[in-house]
């Protein structure tokens, strides 16, 4: 029986799809030009679903996709699940997860404002280094909140340091290094064992 296969969008399906490409699992459509979000394979019967990272791992949770790809970030803040499995490092989504700071600006010493995406991960970090914050939750551009004084700090992904180059922050501690993972629902490692096992084995031999 075919997989119901969830995919993170954004610049992990860039790398994702000649990974698929490469195991014979082919969109019927061009998944950049289609609007469509559910799509067909041409060769197999697996189904492909392309959405948010977190909700890779709520469709994979609930069961609704058998196996997902997502990056190691979302999985670690979303926390520990009895729903899924991380079964494979697909080594491609390399990234950091790092706090940053406007050049030059040393931190203050009081309680230290944090604007993140990754709240769970920034508080267990911050908790490590017994250093006391107050979290700011942000959906996206956090590089802007020091600029604007919302925050003296950041955690967020960096990859090339871009984006935080150009709003006049600097990269400081590295909390993690992350990178996609397979992950798949714990009811289907049972009820689809040998489509999985295929299909991870073959991602496993083109990573
Ligand atoms: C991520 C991250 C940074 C940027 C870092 O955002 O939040 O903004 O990439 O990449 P760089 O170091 O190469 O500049 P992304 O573009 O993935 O969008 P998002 O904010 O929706 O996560």
């Amino acid at each position: 029986m075919g997989l119901v296969i969830a995919l993170n969008k954004g610049r992990i399906l860039k790398e994702c799809l000649p990974l698929l490409a490469q195991c014979d699992v082919v969109p019927e459509e061009d998944v950049y030009e289609s609007r469509r979000l559910i799509f067909k394979t041409k060769a197999c019967d697996h189904t492909l679903i392309i959405c948010r990272s977190a909700d890779v791992l709520t469709y994979v949770e609930n069961g609704v996709a058998d196996v997902g790809v997502t990056g190691k970030d979302t999985i670690l803040e979303h926390g520990g699940s009895m729903g899924f499995y991380e079964l494979l490092d697909l080594g491609i989504g390399k990234c950091r997860m790092m706090t940053a700071g406007p050049v030059g600006v040393p931190e203050p010493d009081g309680v230290l404002r944090v604007a993140t995406k990754f709240v769970n991960i920034s508080r267990d970090y911050y908790r490590r280094q017994s250093r006391q914050v107050s979290l700011i939750k942000l959906s996206g551009a956090m590089e802007i909140a020091p600029v604007l004084g919302l925050a003296d700090t950041i955690v967020d992904i960096v990859d090339t340091g871009n984006t935080l180059k150009a709003n006049g922050l600097e990269a400081r501690e590295t909390i993690c290094d992350i990178t996609t993972r397979l992950i798949a629902n714990r009811a289907s490692m049972k009820t689809q064992f040998d489509a999985i096992r295929q299909f991870s084995g073959q991602l496993r031999t083109v990573v």
